[in-house]
C-alpha cells in the first residue's frame, strides 16, 4: 500500500510547541511527517536554514515518522521531488485564513494533485506564533512553556550574541 505522507512547511523560526502539537496529530493520520523549512524566499529570518532544521531535529527525536528537510524554491517542487501529496498547515484564528487560502488556491493552480489540509492549533497554543516568541526572549522574557527546551536555549543564545555584536 502507498505510504500517506504530508509535507509540513515552514519558516520554523523557530519551531514552537503550536508546530509540534500539529506534527503529533498529524502522525495519528499520516504514516509519515515531512517538516520543511522554507529558505531563500522574501522573509529575513533569526536562525539560518541550518540551525532550524537542527533544532526542530532536536526537539523531536525520537519520532521516527518525522522526516526535517529544507528547500529554497517552489513549494510544490518540493512536494514533487518528496513525492508527496498533502501539504499540511497549522490554523491559529480566522485572522490566519485568508493568508492561507490564498497560498492553498495558488499552490492547487501550480499543482492540481496536491491538496493543503488545515489542522486547527491546540487551544494551548493557538496564541503562539514564532515572531512574538522572538519578540519576548529578545525583551528578556521567559518562553520555556511555549517552545522546546533546546529552542529557548538557542534563542537566549542568539540573543547574546547579537546584544555583544551590537557593542
Ligand atoms: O511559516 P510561514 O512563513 O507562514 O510559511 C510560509 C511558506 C514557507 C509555507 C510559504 O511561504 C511557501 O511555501 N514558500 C515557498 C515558495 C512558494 O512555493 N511560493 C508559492 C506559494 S504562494
Amino acid at each position: 500500500m502507498e505510504e500517506k505522507i504530508a509535507v509540513y512547511p515552514g519558516s520554523f523560526d523557530p519551531i514552537t510547541y503550536g508546530h509540534v502539537d500539529i506534527i503529533k496529530r498529524a502522525l495519528k493520520i499520516f504514516d509519515k511527517v515531512i517538516v520543511a523549512v522554507a529558505y531563500n524566499y522574501n522573509k529575513k529570518s533569526l536562525f539560518t536554514p541550518q540551525e532550524r532544521v537542527e533544532m526542530i531535529k532536536e526537539a523531536l527525536k525520537g519520532y521516527t515518522n518525522v522526516i526535517v528537510g529544507s528547500f529554497g524554491g517552489l513549494l510544490m517542487e518540493y512536494m514533487k521531488e518528496a513525492n508527496a501529496k498533502v501539504v499540511l498547515r497549522g490554523l491559529r484564528a480566522t485572522s490566519d485564513f485568508e493568508y492561507e487560502y490564498h497560498m492553498a488556491s495558488m499552490n492547487r493552480s501550480l499543482s492540481k494533485d496536491i491538496d493543503t489540509l488545515f489542522m486547527v492549533t491546540g487551544k494551548d497554543y493557538f496564541f503562539i506564533s514564532s515572531r512574538t516568541i522572538k519578540e519576548v526572549v529578545s525583551l528578556g522574557g521567559s518562553v520555556e512553556e511555549l517552545v522546546p527546551e533546546n529552542v529557548s536555549r538557542k534563542l537566549r543564545e542568539k540573543f547574546v550574541q547579537q546584544k555583544r555584536g551590537a557593542k
